[in-house]
Order: structure tokens, then sequence, then C-alpha cells
């Protein structure tokens, strides 16, 4: 029932969209998972409006951009407090959010921002609770590209205030607030990615679309290390056919160039990212961004997998002891094959075996190593030494 109530209201919300925008310009954004760059696992709470321009410089100068990088996205705590009318003021970090949108399309890039559907957000700052319409008619005034919509405090101030006792009653609170919000960037006419972060509850994949979420968090807050970027991957597996043009499972942003990642580490997670037809949003500092971070963050053949035009998220083909083989069907009859070694003991001094049968594949197969560049051919039992969090990363068949 909600869902035929939220797609007729949306039905009707196309017809009083403004000429400018039509239904399929309002649909168009996110055809290929959404790539670019958030404040959060870098700059936390310290982000200021100089760091947002500072990022979408570097964005272009490495190439990023280039390479398909596009979104730069403010997490939270850009938020003052409210006026008498209800408008929510920018804090001192942020001085002037419209003109800060200007200098961001002036780079040909986009500009996305952070709220969420309780009084508060993660962070202590001003939510969007009763100013929905308000806050998405001002973010579309500012000239913002993409939401990032935060549960938080709508958990324990409204779900178990009005439905103590009461589980189901509280997801359905939790998705009538996706639903409003939703509804609201719809009736600016404005296309704005709209990004649910609920952490994967409720089984969000399964009617996030309907509501016009683009993209789901699947999972708890990412952090940069090894075991809880591989807990995030383990949790993917079953999700792949929610995941289409439009509308996108999110294990979380990157954490790529972070902590104390190894540089294996660094390319699994990339590639992974990858194969699950991930958003891609850096989360480094960008302007001291080592050589070695922008080439994995720029290697346009991982990317290609990613952004691949049939949207089809990979699957875990098979996994033998620490080593996981997984598989990613791609435009023109292409396929992907990543074989990660992701646990912690199994070193290079004993090779894997490949089993092209499990992954559908008889005889040789010719295709390109995405890391070294190199022509590769994969042969049935063919040993394959990996060390430790690293990763081989095929394409197969058709070329990009
Ligand atoms: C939550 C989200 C993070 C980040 C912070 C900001 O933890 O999951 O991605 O947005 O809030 O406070």
């Amino acid at each position: 029932m909600r869902i035929f109530a939220s797609l007729s209201v949306a039905i009707l919300g196309f017809a009083l969209l403004p000429a400018a925008t039509t239904p399929a310009q309002a649909q168009a954004v996110a055809q290929t998972p959404p790539m670019g760059w958030n404040s959060w696992n870098f700059f936390a709470e310290r982000v200021t409006d100089k760091d947002i321009r500072a990022s979408a410089d570097q964005i272009v100068s490495t190439g990023m951009k280039d390479a398909g990088y596009i979104y730069v996205n403010i997490d939270d705590t850009w938020e003052a407090e409210r006026d008498a009318n209800g408008v929510l003021h920018t804090n001192a970090k942020f001085p002037d959010m419209k003109a800060l949108a200007d200098y961001v399309h002036s780079k040909g890039l986009k500009l996305g921002i952070y709220s969420g559907p309780g009084p508060k957000t993660c962070g202590g700052y001003a939510g969007s609770l009763g100013h929905e319409e308000q806050d998405a008619k001002m973010y579309a005034d500012w000239g913002i590209d993409y939401l990032k919509y935060d549960l938080c405090s709508f958990i324990p101030e409204v779900m178990y205030k009005q439905a103590p006792q009461d589980g189901a009653a509280r997801m359905r609170l939790m998705i009538a607030a996706y639903d409003k919000m939703g509804k609201a960037l719809k009736a600016t006419g404005r296309p704005i990615v709209f990004s649910l972060c609920q952490y994967g509850w409720d089984g969000v994949w399964e009617w996030a679309p309907a509501l016009g979420g683009n993209l789901w968090r699947t999972t708890g807050d990412i952090d940069p290390h090894w075991d809880r970027i591989y807990a995030i991957l383990s949790q993917q597996d079953g999700l792949a056919k929610y995941a289409g043009p439009g509308h996108w499972n999110d294990p979380d942003m990157l954490e790529v160039g972070n902590g104390k990642l190894t540089l294996a580490e660094n390319r699994s997670h990339f590639s992974m990212w990858a194969m699950l037809a991930s958003p891609l949003l850096a989360g480094n500092d960008l302007p001291n961004m080592k050589p070695e971070i922008k080439a994995i963050l720029t290697n346009a053949d991982v990317i290609a997998i990613d952004q691949d035009a049939l949207g089809k998220q990979g699957t875990r083909a098979y996994s033998d002891g620490e080593v996981e083989v997984w598989t990613r069907h791609l435009a023109g009859g292409a396929l992907a094959v990543a074989v990660l070694a992701a646990g912690d003991t199994r070193y290079s001094t004993h090779p894997f075996h490949l089993d092209l049968a499990k992954l559908g594949l008889h005889g040789p197969q010719q295709g390109k190593d995405l890391w070294t560049g190199k022509a590769i051919t994969l042969t049935d039992q063919m040993p394959i030494e990996i060390e430790s969090h690293d990763i081989l990363l095929v394409r197969i068949g058709a070329p990009k």
C-alpha cells in the first residue's frame, strides 16, 4: 500500500514540476553509481568552506574530475540554528553556501549536503524534522545536487518516543520520514541525488527506490581498518539484485588513503567497491594525497568496472579458505573477476588455484590485469600468488 501511495504521489509530483524539468531529467541522476568525494572520513566535524573549495580545486588538478569524480559532498557540521521563520542558517565554518555552490559548479563539479529526519544530526547539529519542504527548497535554491539523509536522532526522538514497544511501527515511522524528504526533494524540481543513510535497516533496498532513493547505506559506518572493510564486504552478499541504474547499494564511502591501510588493502578496497557497483566517494585528504593513492583512485580500468553501463552488481562466486573469488557481469558480455586474499595468514608462499568452472568459464580466458595493466590469461587450476589482503582484478571478454 505504502509503495503504491508513494508512486501515485510521485507521479502527481512530476505533474507539478516546473516546465524546465521533465520527469526524465528528474530521474536521470545516478544512472551509474555516484562518484565524488565526501568530507567526513578525513575532516569529520572540522570541515570548513575553505576545505571544500580546496578539495574541489584538487579534484580538478589531480585529474580526479576527468576520472569521473563529480560530487563534492559536505557531510555533517555545516548547520547553525533555525530563525523565527524556521530557516536553517549555516554556521561560521560555512559563511555563504550559495557562493560555495557557485564556486564548486564553476569547476564543473556538483555540491552535496547532509541532513537527517530527526531534530538533530548524528553530530548533534540541527536536523530537518518538521522542516523537510523548507530545507529541500533551500538546498535547491543554493544549487545543491546531492543530499545524504542520516537517521540518527530520529531513532530515539521519534521512533522510540512514538512506538517504544512496537518495532514494526518504528520502522514504518522511519520509512515515512524518508518518503517525506524524497517527496520534498522531488517537489523542488531540481535533480538532487537522494542518499539514504539508515545503516541498512528493515530491508531498505526493497523500499528505497520507490520513494526516490538513489542509494542507501547497507551497513553501519566504515573505518580505515581492513577488518572493518572486509566485514562490510561480507555483508553485501545477496544484495546484488537490488542495485541497478538510478538505485544503488551503498557499503559506505571510501577509506582509500586513510589511516594505516597498506597499499594492498587500499587496492583491494577500491577493487571490491567497484565490483559491488558501489558509489565511489573518496574520503581522503586530497591536498596531501600521495601519488600511489592517486594512482589507485584514478585507475580508469577499475573505475570502468564500477561505472559499467549494465549496472549489475558483482557477487561472490566461491570462497576457498581465506581466498574469495567474485565476478561481475559487464556490458557487451565482458566479465570482471576478482581474486581476493581476504584473510590475514595466507601468503603467496601457498598459491591459490583458480577453479574456472565455478565461474561458469571453460578453457583459457584472455584478459587484462587491471592493476599491472598487462595481458593475462586465466586458465583452469592456474596457481595465483597473492599476498594477504591483496587482490587480482581481471577483465575478460569484450574490451571496454
Ligand atoms: C553517521 C554517518 C556517517 C557520518 C556521520 C556524521 O555516523 O553514518 O557517515 O555522516 O554520521 O555525523
